[in-house]
């Protein structure tokens, strides 16, 4: 399977998928870094790793769907099959979900359906919860919506701040997202269709 991740930040996520298909542990290779940033680290980060990567700000066009069109035109170019969102700040518009149906995936930090959206972390502190997590799900058009894949839980102790619950999420976040899309590229929903080399 050929893997291109979508990413608007550090790329802490994309670094570890990345690492994963080096190592011949993600079932695929990631063979393209697309971000909505272009001063995003992910992509740095990509390209030290010899990734080929795209940058498209969504600002440079008149409709989301034109944007998502060039995006869609760019993974055809690579011949990419699947695509996994690690800090994709975006949702995804029905140009991008046509032409990749059931083949996008997203890791969100919490244990979705709880705290959706932005600062899952802040929102699961403003709660008071003594557990978090991290979500793998498949993307549909909602926010943090599709249906979930993987889950593991994150304690937080009293006294804890955003920044260290943080911390712990990320350090599980970089072994489940690998961990999940390799086991999704085995599987006969995915990858049992003969894309998997
Ligand atoms: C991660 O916590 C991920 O769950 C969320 O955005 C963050 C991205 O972090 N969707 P990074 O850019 O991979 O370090």
């Amino acid at each position: 399977m050929r893997i291109a991740v979508f990413a608007s930040g550090t790329g802490s996520n994309a670094e570890a998928l990345i690492q994963a298909a080096k190592e011949n542990q993600l079932g695929g290779e990631v063979v393209l870094l697309v971000s909505d940033k272009p001063e995003a680290g992910a992509l740095k980060k990509a390209e030290s790793y010899g990734i080929k990567t795209v940058a498209l700000a969504l600002k440079s066009f008149a409709t989301k769907a034109e944007y998502e069109a060039k995006v869609v035109e760019h993974l055809q170019d690579h011949k990419v099959d699947f695509l996994c969102l690690a800090g994709y700040m975006r949702l995804v518009g029905s140009t991008l979900l046509t032409a990749y149906e059931g083949r996008i995936v997203n890791i969100h930090p919490s244990l979705l359906p709880a705290f959706p959206g932005l600062d899952a972390v802040g929102q699961a502190l403003t709660a008071g919860v003594s557990e978090t997590g991290v979500t793998i799900h498949f993307v549909d058009a909602g926010m943090d919506t599709g249906p979930i894949i993987a889950q593991e839980t994150v304690l937080i102790q009293k006294g804890d701040t955003s920044e260290d619950v943080m911390k712990k999420i990320q350090a599980v976040e970089h072994q489940l997202y690998p961990r999940t899309v390799k086991q999704l590229m085995e599987s006969k929903d995915v990858g049992g269709d003969g894309h998997n080399e």
